[in-house]
């Protein structure tokens, strides 16, 4: 009688605790990870055209031109990190500090053939060739490159080949690096490729898309979400700054405007 009772009292007890562990357990359990696609993607801006996206780790840099701008001075070029450069085209406001910090770095260039053959030239050595229309997986991202209305002669005159964009595809998410474009109907075929969570679109006229324009991308390539750049570093491409974001938001979009050194969680 006296085991049985023990045995009831026990169980009782036994019984209580399991369901308050149940209640704590219930509580405490981790939050569901997120599907990767949602997580945070930091990017960071350097001024006129050149952009910082970290993935996995890994410091994607975009079109360095930091030396030569006026507006970067408080950019230190020595210490920007890069896993890979991409480089756009060939002109000087976005290749000026690509040899500099390829070189410092040993970071990887991803550019048009021609860009890639010129920069061996110069001593840099970790390239990859890549032409409008092509794709590669870089293990933590892949480049598709799209098209840009543009030109693409280097700094010394040699030949640059065709300008590109980039369509950036990850598991933290996909975004666009439109380079110096014109407005083009190549840009309705970018949601086909990449589903995006912001895109980088040059804002500043005369040598590229203005903001209306920019407006008209975004819908092309179905992304409310935009990065402008390529404004204001120079005379040509000065902008109006309230009347730019007067465009987007009546258009229902947001563009932002990070200042030089800003990062933003995306
Ligand atoms: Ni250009
Ligand atoms: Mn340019």
């Amino acid at each position: 009688m006296f085991i049985k009772f023990c045995l009831i009292q026990f169980s009782i007890f036994n019984f209580q605790f399991s369901i308050h562990l149940r209640y704590i357990a219930y509580f405490c359990q981790p939050a569901k990870p997120q599907p990767n696609k949602h997580r945070i993607m930091q990017i960071t801006y350097y001024g006129h055209s050149c952009f910082s996206v970290v993935i996995k780790g890994k410091h994607l840099l975009f079109d360095p031109f930091i030396t030569h701008n006026e507006l970067a001075k408080k950019i230190d070029v020595n210490n920007i990190k890069a896993d890979y450069i991409l480089q756009s085209h060939g002109h000087a406001d976005h290749i000026a500090d690509t040899v500099g910090i390829a070189k410092r770095t040993g970071a990887k260039v991803i550019a048009a053939y021609e860009i890639h053959e010129w920069l061996n030239k110069q001593g840099v050595e970790n390239t990859h060739p890549m032409n409008t229309g092509g794709k590669w997986n870089f293990g933590e991202f892949t480049v598709k490159c799209v098209v840009a209305h543009h030109s693409s002669g280097l700094p010394d005159g040699s030949y640059g080949g065709n300008p590109l964009g980039f369509v950036i595809t990850s598991e933290e998410g996909d975004f666009y690096y439109a380079g110096d474009t014109a407005l083009t109907l190549d840009m309705q075929l970018v949601p086909r490729w990449g589903k995006l969570k912001f895109a980088l679109l040059p804002i500043g006229d005369n040598f590229t898309m203005d903001a209306a324009d920019a407006v008209e991308a975004s819908n092309m390539i179905k992304c409310d979400q935009v990065i402008g750049m390529h404004y204001d570093t120079f005379g040509f491409i000065k902008i109006d700054r309230e009347k730019t974001l007067q465009i987007f938001k009546e258009a229902g979009k947001t563009l932002m405007l990070p200042g030089i050194g800003e990062t933003i969680d995306l």
